[in-house]
């Protein structure tokens, strides 16, 4: 368990998403990064997906070579990702399952049916310097199997409770809330740093700082959101106000 301040990390995908809707340059997502550090992020998430559809190679160069803060680099278990891993060695390696046909990131890594395949890769990344964080489920078996596997960190995956807090689902809501308070209990118990992230808001993000095992929150697409209404400085020192709010009330 920790006592510490809860990070928070910023996820830039979604101003490469408006940049690629017309094909150019704009917006930058490099100069959302350097906003967003300004702005209080701690450090900065980017998925390059294996399609391009957001996130490019050149974005992925700039960001391991311009930022001031820890690259947290998200990516599926592919030989080619790993080979950018390797030679990129960001801070952060977050292995992430991808499947062509989703609009996100749908659910946690099997790191239970893919242990054969997960055990090299995270073996290489780990040696390489790069913390590897494995995006899973709050759930016993992928939790222990992280740490079988030597991966340092884990990141939970909220998009269940999150969906179930705006569906208005109370019940629902509930039982996810103290799936991820248990399993970040048990994460800590066994030696991993726990993260979250996915489809946190103000919200959802000032409720589960309450849980003191979690250290870092990577946000996103609320945040890009929330950007074309009030600016994305003012949308991550409020993000920052919420979490600071959530972790003082615990
Ligand atoms: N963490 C991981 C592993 C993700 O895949 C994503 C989505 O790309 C996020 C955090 C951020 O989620 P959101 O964009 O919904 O805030």
């Amino acid at each position: 368990m920790t006592n510490g301040r809860l990070r928070l990390g910023v996820n830039i995908d979604h101003v490469a998403t408006v940049r690629n809707a017309r094909g150019g340059a704009l917006p930058d997502p490099i100069r959302a990064a350097h906003l967003a550090v300004k702005a209080g992020a701690e450090g900065i998430t980017a998925h390059l997906r294996e399609d391009r559809r957001h996130i490019r190679d050149v974005d992925i160069e700039r960001l391991a070579a311009e930022l001031t803060v820890p690259l947290n680099f998200e990516m599926a278990a592919t030989a080619e990702m790993i080979a950018l891993a390797l030679r990129l060695k960001p801070h952060a390696a977050c292995l992430v399952p991808e499947k062509r046909e989703e609009r996100t990131t749908e659910g946690g890594l099997d790191v239970v049916g893919q242990e054969r395949a997960l055990a090299p890769a995270i073996a290489q990344l780990n040696a390489a310097g790069s913390r590897v964080s494995l995006f899973i489920e709050p759930d016993a078996a992928p939790i222990r199997m992280a740490a079988k596997l030597g991966a340092p960190v884990v990141e939970l995956h909220t998009g269940t409770w999150c969906h179930a807090v705006v569906d208005g689902r109370q019940d629902k809501a509930d039982a996810e809330f103290r799936r991820l308070a248990e399993g970040a209990a048990l994460a800590a118990s066994l030696g991993l740093e726990v993260h979250a992230g996915h489809g946190l808001d103000y919200d959802t993000a000032r409720q589960l700082a309450a849980v003191p095992e979690f250290v870092e929150f990577n946000i996103g697409h609320f945040l890009v959101g929330e950007a074309l209404f009030i600016g994305l400085e003012q949308a991550i020192v409020q993000m920052r106000a919420a979490m600071d709010e959530g972790r003082a009330a615990k």
